[in-house]
């Protein structure tokens, strides 16, 4: 794998053509938070003011990986075989196949993100794993990425699927959220499970909601932390699994840590 990466100048600061190293990129600062190496020196210098300003901000990103891991083996363990990984940002340790796949050889995922580079390496990196498809689209073409065929060859319409919005939908505005998740639900299968964690405004002390106003609100891909109330709000007409909204280091059961920013995370069954 180093050396593919290598191939594709990761090791290096030459950029393939398809990144844009003059802007941060959300899925290279995430990747460098969980000790990925795919990231440029604009994402370094953006991933420092965001830890100067949110010094939990790195050991928030280790712990929503975690979460991610422990999601996908719950409901790989109940009997789902399909995701729809929405957001799923650059390959790295533990991606959300070899963690299935590990307990269920046949299950299938496809990963969507609109970072071209995730893309890129996705394929670069990973080859043409089995069981896994890879869409470079923005995850508001629902309808686009429901109908794409890559979706239709791994993800049956008549078998419940777990579809995983994690630590993605802070990056959506208002306006486009309702619709969207309408979507995505109106089109799973019952017994279908929808998996999301968030950055909330609740429980964040207001100096802490003020800088991340300061950091984010002109960034290229600001940041939309919400109330609780407003997360709980995106599982309407699905059954929450105990023990419902938490944070993400109390899903399914306390983990020993605390954060100091809020993540919160559900997961919840369509009936
Ligand atoms: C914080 S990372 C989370 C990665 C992964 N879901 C996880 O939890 O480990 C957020 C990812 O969402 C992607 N993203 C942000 N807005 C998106 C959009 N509108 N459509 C698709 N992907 C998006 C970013 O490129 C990034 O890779």
């Amino acid at each position: 794998m180093r050396v593919r990466r290598m191939m594709l100048g990761m090791a290096s600061e030459h950029a393939p053509p398809y990144v844009d190293t003059t802007r941060p990129s959300p899925a290279r600062i995430y990747d460098l938070s969980i000790g990925g190496d795919q990231h440029y020196a604009i994402d370094r210098q953006t991933s420092a003011q965001i830890s100067r300003a949110f010094p939990d901000a790195p050991v928030s990103a280790v712990e929503n990986r975690r979460l991610l891991v422990r999601v996908v083996a719950e409901l790989a363990g109940r009997g789902i075989r399909q995701f729809l990984d929405l957001g799923s940002g650059l390959p790295t340790q533990e991606n959300v196949h070899q963690v299935a796949q590990r307990i269920a050889p046949d299950a299938r995922v496809v990963y969507v993100d609109n970072d071209p580079m995730t893309h890129a390496h996705a394929h670069a990196l990973l080859g043409d794993q089995q069981g896994v498809g890879y869409l470079d689209a923005d995850l508001r073409d629902h309808e686009s990425i429901l109908n794409d065929p890559r979706t239709r060859a791994l993800i049956r319409r008549d078998e419940p699927v777990a579809l995983l919005m994690i630590a993605v939908l802070h990056f959506i505005p208002d306006a486009d959220l309702p619709a969207l998740l309408r979507a995505y639900i109106d089109a799973l299968p019952s017994g279908s499970y929808v998996a999301i964690s968030h950055a909330s405004t609740t429980g964040m002390p207001a100096d802490l909601l003020e800088r991340i106003h300061a950091t984010y609100d002109n960034a290229p891909s600001p940041l939309f932390p919400r109330p609780a109330e407003q997360i709980r709000a995106m599982f309407d007409g699905l059954e929450l699994l105990p023990p419902g909204l938490v944070s993400i280091v109390d899903w399914p059961a306390p983990q020993g840590r605390t954060l100091t920013l809020p993540l919160f995370c559900g997961v919840a069954v369509k009936p």
